[in-house]
């Protein structure tokens, strides 16, 4: 299966979560969702625990876990197959990764799992998630497990007692990946180790090397565009020209905003064009160029503005217009493009433990936008960036919060 880039999957690849309940599974699952998306591939995560409660309803006691338990156990069993029937079934209309969201805790299980899906010709891997350390457990009860459906109408304390009582039904039975002809990574506490066996392939080596980088530590994730530039007054695409006195009155602002609002450590990344690397430098503190987050190259058509661009060229003006996400600038760039080029940059971004300040460009920061705040991709190159605005992203339980400030002038 040929996706139009240099990365190709031969079959469908099933991501198989693996590890205690509240050891992050989910929010890796669903962040790993998000990336594959953003780089093109369909992708689903199939959360078992939705099944169950869709079947059996949310409030169901933790003695329904309980690996003596027979009508649990069946019923555990039952809503499993159902939700790794459907990924199946979503496999068979064209899906490209799916993400098995469960447990799947014991060697019984994943060998189920498995020949499920190698039987229906996927590639699997399996992510197993392990995490001993009683703070960032607890932490993750509180922050998922308390607001979480099946505990609607419980007190937290209780929630938290059930929870717990669950988790031990669990660890009854547990047995960590040890199949010696299967392919896996394994994270221990977090970001602490990395195991892993058998990985083969541009796409699982991606996708093992995006899981390694993610951490739980939050922070803000900070985007603007540069002030104005005399590009920006001409209405010309492209080009390096300088700020106008307006865009180094926003530099300003910017400045004295960012000074009051982050007072901590913070990285600062701008393009390696004049309007970026100006903006950046009104901040008066250690800034990193990177031609990474240049705008995107717009080829024969840069300097052009877009009626001229529809005068002298309609048939791109037309081309673009009909689908922005994957039309090519002749001799440039396309949205697609851009977003291959973010990749490493995404993959740096995970890993920042302190807050980043982007300053950036508007195609660039609509593809770091859709990815940050899970958009489809063909929203990505109408998502809206004005200048003089600047774009907090903070991230919460399974996502990102966005807050706006428009700094004027
Ligand atoms: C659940 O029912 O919440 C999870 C099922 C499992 O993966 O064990």
């Amino acid at each position: 299966m040929s996706l139009g880039f240099p990365i190709t999957l031969g079959e469908p690849l099933a991501v198989v979560m693996v590890g205690l309940p509240a050891r992050g599974k989910t929010y890796i699952a669903r962040k790993l969702a998000r990336y594959v998306s953003w780089l093109g591939y369909s992708a689903r995560v199939f959360n078992v625990g939705n099944y169950r409660r869709g079947r059996y309803g949310a409030a169901v006691p933790h003695s329904f876990f309980d690996p003596n338990n027979p009508e649990g156990m069946a019923k555990r069993e039952a809503v499993a197959v159902a939700a790794l029937d459907d990924m199946l079934t979503w496999f068979k209309g064209g899906g490209h990764i799916g993400i098995y969201d469960a447990t799947n805790n014991s060697r019984a299980r994943r060998a189920m799992v498995r020949e499920r899906l190698e039987g229906a010709g996927c590639r699997v891997l399996f992510i197993e998630t392990i995490c001993d350390d009683p703070a960032i457990i607890q932490a993750n009860i509180r922050q998922t497990k308390v607001s979480a459906p099946d505990y609607a109408d419980t007190d937290a304390e209780a929630a938290i007692s059930d929870f717990r009582a669950r988790i031990a039904h669990y660890e009854a039975s547990y047995e960590p990946i040890d199949e010696v002809d299967v392919s896996f990574v394994k994270l221990i506490e977090v970001d602490h180790q990395a195991i892993t066996q058998r990985l083969q392939g541009y796409v699982v080596g991606r996708i093992a090397h995006f899981v390694m980088n993610l951490h739980i530590t939050p922070r803000t994730i900070w985007l603007t565009r540069h002030g104005q530039s005399t590009a920006n007054v001409a209405g010309l695409i492209g080009t390096d020209m300088p700020l106008t006195s307006r865009g180094a009155q926003y530099a300003e602002n910017l400045s004295t905003f960012f000074a009051k609002r982050n007072k901590g450590p913070v990285e600062i990344w701008t393009s390696t064009l004049q309007r970026s690397v100006q903006t950046g430098s009104a901040l008066g503190r250690p800034t990193t160029p990177l031609k990474v987050l240049d705008e995107i190259d717009a080829g024969i058509c840069d300097g052009m503005s877009y009626s001229q661009i529809e005068s002298q060229m309609p048939g791109e003006f037309t081309r673009r217009k009909a689908d922005k996400l994957r039309y090519r600038y002749p001799r440039g760039e396309s949205y697609e493009d851009v977003i291959h080029r973010l990749d490493p940059l995404i993959i740096e971004l995970e890993r920042q433990r302190e807050p980043v300040l982007i300053v950036g460009h508007q195609a660039i920061l609509r593809a770091l936008i859709g990815y940050l705040m899970d958009q489809p991709r063909a929203e990505v190159p109408h998502i809206d960036v004005p200048l003089h605005t600047v774009v907090a992203l903070t991230p919460r339980a399974y996502g990102c919060e966005e807050e706006r400030f428009e700094l004027g002038p």
